[in-house]
């Protein structure tokens, strides 16, 4: 008796519990498929930039930074580029401002690290002097300005 009535409660749980689509595809809830696909991108795209910042892409286009998507140091910015009026280009966990200063930024990829491939150009805190790094390198092309 006790093992039937513990089967019946297995099976009726189960009812309870799994949730409807399970399984129709696979192991999971069929339903988040849709969800996910249903989820909105937060990334922009490097050309929509240029239809109005033409003046940083054109800098960044020809230096040193032009692998450096536009958005790894500015945020993923998707809705500002589809509406600047209401968002702004800021990010408040990637972009300069969300750094105690530009120096901890441009740190951030370019400090000193013996993990890092010796060719990725690296440098201590020593050669900024504690100036800004922006007072002698252009963010957008750091070499050839
Ligand atoms: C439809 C035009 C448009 C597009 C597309 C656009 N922006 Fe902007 N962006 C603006 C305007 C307008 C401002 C505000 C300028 C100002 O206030 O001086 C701005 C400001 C910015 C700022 C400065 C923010 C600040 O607070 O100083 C950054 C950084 C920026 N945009 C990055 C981007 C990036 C990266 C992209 C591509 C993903 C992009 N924008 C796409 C129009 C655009
Ligand atoms: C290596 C990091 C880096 C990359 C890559 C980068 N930026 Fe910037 N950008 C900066 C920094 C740093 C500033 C200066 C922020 C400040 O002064 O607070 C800046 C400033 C700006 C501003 C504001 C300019 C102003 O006069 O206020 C705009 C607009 C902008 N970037 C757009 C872009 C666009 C578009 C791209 C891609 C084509 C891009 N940035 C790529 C680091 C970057
Ligand atoms: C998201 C990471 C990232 C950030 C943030 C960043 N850089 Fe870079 N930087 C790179 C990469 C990647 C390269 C190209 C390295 C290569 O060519 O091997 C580069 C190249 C450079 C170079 C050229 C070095 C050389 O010897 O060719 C300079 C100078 C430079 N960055 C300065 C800056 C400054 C100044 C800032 C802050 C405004 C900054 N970077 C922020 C990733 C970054
Ligand atoms: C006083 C001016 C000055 C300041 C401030 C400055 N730099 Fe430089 N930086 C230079 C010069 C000049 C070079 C080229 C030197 C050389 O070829 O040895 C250089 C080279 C570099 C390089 C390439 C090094 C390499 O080995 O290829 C990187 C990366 C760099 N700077 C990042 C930064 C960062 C990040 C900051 C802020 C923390 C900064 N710089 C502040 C003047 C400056």
């Amino acid at each position: 008796m006790l093992y039937f009535a513990g089967v019946i409660i297995f099976f009726a749980l189960r009812v309870v519990l799994v949730p409807p689509t399970f399984g129709e595809i696979g192991w999971y809830r069929a339903e988040s498929v849709g969800e996910i696909a249903g989820l909105q991108t937060k990334i922009g795209e490097e050309f929509r930039c240029f239809d109005c910042h033409i003046t940083e892409y054109a800098e960044w286009s020809v230096g040193e930074h032009r692998n450096v998507s536009c958005e790894s140091c500015h945020g993923l910015l998707k809705l500002h580029a589809e509406n600047p009026e209401k968002y702004k280009g800021y990010d408040e966990f990637l972009s300069p401002e969300a750094f105690n200063s530009t120096i901890d930024f441009c740190l951030s990829c370019h400090g000193e690290s013996i993990s890092k491939p010796e060719h990725f150009p690296q440098i201590s805190v020593k050669h900024s002097k504690s100036w800004d790094c922006l007072n002698c390198h252009n963010p957008h092309n750091p070499v050839g300005s």
